[in-house]
């Protein structure tokens, strides 16, 4: 396959001036009715606009769309063959051009029985390894160069080595064993490792070196820095074996690192960073849950992934997510999206998530490398509510830039005081429900009246308290966050950035971006420590090194 031209479709869709106009049209008349004239006209509006897949619940119900413009997105996805997109993602193809490889993570979730025979007989391999290994630890089986039990585990990685386990661990702490300890370092920020190594013993702590690349200037730095603390420490090379593994694509440089090669889990090229906690990156979710829950996380993805390949894009989840994300960034404009998890577990899920979708469609140029001439990725940010209603819901019910949330809630709680559960989803029906209806001047007016507010304070506070309403949301409602509800909610979020991608033109598996930044800031480096090159910087930069340079004196 030529892999740098493979296109889904003769021309990208939002070139196609016609389509664009047609789609505007849909606002301006949607624009006239408004959501709640929506509801009036349609008292089943939820039943035909909610989707379930996977354990999962999508209400899209509260945006303003309607069965019209919904039918014309939809053959925009056709248009720009996202019926040839999906299986040629699912299947392998040489989706990533730009960097010669497959984009085939979901193939990471199949069962061993499943799993295409090219790759099988590696990727049973290492997972079962994988799997077997993080039972050990469980099992207080993996003692440490002193005989001692391990019962520390630190994740050491960055990006997509980092925050997907990170979160995965934080959200199915419930799930997960009691004696042992998990911390993930990230940051070249010497605090970070100084500060989780501070709560560790070198007798009992075990280390994981996630990179993909091990090449990651703050994960080796990190490492780097943990290898000397348990050195000087149990002052034996010999140590680092039992305290040491390691999940990369690089084996060469495990192994300069030091780290037996028994001790090290590949993973493969066609694993993009982002999409790698199915893979052993994964490591730490495994310690943390083991291998049974962790096979159940990877069924959950893979139900969602079997959901993507089958079901008719008007009732695909991550098709339809996909969609409403398309509608409003590029006929309703809006410039970032919202997520809100109601659900303490998810505390990290937005972070997660800000890679995964802004690594993948922050791109400005076609798959062919002509640049787009419409907008792409919408800035992610988010939180849990209810802590984000006391802090920046304001702006989403007066500010006047358009957020879109996607609200993310539970029926259940692992957790006693049930009725903090219904109060926490209350709240979240709550927001939805207040973005969409708003409230308008007449009632403002009325309830002040009907507390005898004088008219003269009438007049000059009731415009503040009018919410114009109209604000798009989604709700993903789901029984309660278990290791299957975790994997089938990524790989919704996997997907949804997949047909956006398909839809921009984009290409979304590689990061050209982020890689400026790396070198870049080898040269600063190179530059700080030999100061014949500083000239070479620009004079901002300059003047910053010089101010670092006299600071350290
Ligand atoms: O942040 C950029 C990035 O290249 C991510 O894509 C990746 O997840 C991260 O760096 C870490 O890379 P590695 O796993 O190779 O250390």
């Amino acid at each position: 396959m030529d892999t740098s031209t493979f296109q889904f479709c003769s021309g990208p869709v939002l070139a196609d001036a016609a389509r664009v106009e047609g789609l505007h049209l849909h606002r301006k008349r949607l624009e006239g009715i408004g959501l709640k004239g929506l509801f009036a006209q349609d008292p089943d509006r939820f039943e035909r606009m909610h989707v379930k897949a996977a354990d999962l619940l999508l209400d899209y119900s509260k945006n303003l769309l309607d069965d019209a413009a919904l039918q014309d997105l939809l053959a925009l996805a056709e248009a720009a063959g996202l019926q040839q997109a999906i299986p040629a993602l699912l299947d392998g193809a040489p989706l990533n051009h730009t960097e010669k490889r497959m984009a085939l993570h979901t193939a990471l979730r199949l069962r061993n029985d499943e799993l295409p025979s090219s790759i099988a007989s590696e990727v049973v391999a290492v997972r079962e390894r994988m799997l077997a290994t993080a039972d050990r630890i469980r099992a207080g089986q993996w003692r440490g160069h002193t005989g001692k039990v391990i019962n520390t585990i630190v994740n050491i990685g960055v990006g997509g080595s980092d925050l997907g386990p990170m979160m995965a661990v934080h959200a199915l702490q419930d799930f997960a064993a009691n004696d042992i300890t998990l911390h993930f370092v990230s940051n070249i920020d010497p605090a970070h490792i100084s500060q989780t190594l501070a709560q560790c013993h070198p007798d009992t702590t075990l280390f994981i070196v996630a990179s993909k690349t091990f090449t990651t200037l703050e994960t080796l730095a990190n490492a780097n820095a943990a290898r000397e603390w348990l050195l000087s420490a149990l002052q034996d090379e010999q140590a680092v074996s039992r305290h040491f593994l390691a999940v990369s694509v690089n084996l060469d440089a495990t192994s300069r690192f030091g780290i037996a090669q028994e001790n090290v889990f590949p993973m493969w090229d066609w694993v993009g960073g982002r999409y790698s906690l199915w893979s052993s990156i994964g490591m730490s979710i495994a310690i943390a849950i083991g291998s049974t829950q962790f096979r159940a996380f990877l069924d959950g993805g893979r139900a969602m992934d079997q959901h993507f390949r089958t079901a008719p894009l008007a009732a695909n989840m991550p098709v339809l997510l996909g969609l409403l994300g398309v509608w409003h960034v590029n006929v309703l404009q809006a410039q970032s999206q919202a997520i809100i998890a109601y659900d303490q577990n998810l505390l990290h899920f937005p972070t997660y998530l800000q890679q995964l979708d802004m690594e993948s469609n922050g791109k400005s140029v076609q798959r062919n490398g002509q640049p787009v001439t419409w907008q792409t990725g919408a800035v992610l940010w988010g939180g849990v509510g209810t802590n984000t209603q006391h802090s920046f819901h304001q702006l989403f019910h007066q500010g006047t830039p358009l957020v879109p949330v996607d609200f993310l809630v539970a029926t259940n709680s692992h957790h006693p005081h049930a009725q903090q559960q219904a109060q926490l989803f209350s709240n979240c029906l709550a927001q939805s429900q207040a973005m969409m209806l708003g409230r308008d001047l007449a009632s403002v007016q009325a309830e002040m009246r009907s507390k005898n507010v004088d008219e003269a304070t009438i007049a000059a506070v009731a415009p503040h308290r009018v919410i114009p309403g109209d604000k798009p949301s989604n709700t993903i409602v789901y029984q309660t966050i278990s290791p299957a509800v975790l994997g089938a909610l990524i790989a919704l979020y996997e997907h949804k950035v997949f047909v956006q991608s398909v839809i921009w033109n984009i290409n979304p598996f590689d990061q050209w971006g982020v890689e400026l930044g790396k070198q870049m800031s080898n040269d600063i480096l190179d530059a700080m420590q030999a100061p014949d090159k500083i000239k070479r910087l620009d004079a901002s930069t300059q003047a910053l090194v010089n101010l670092f340079l006299k600071g350290q004196r």
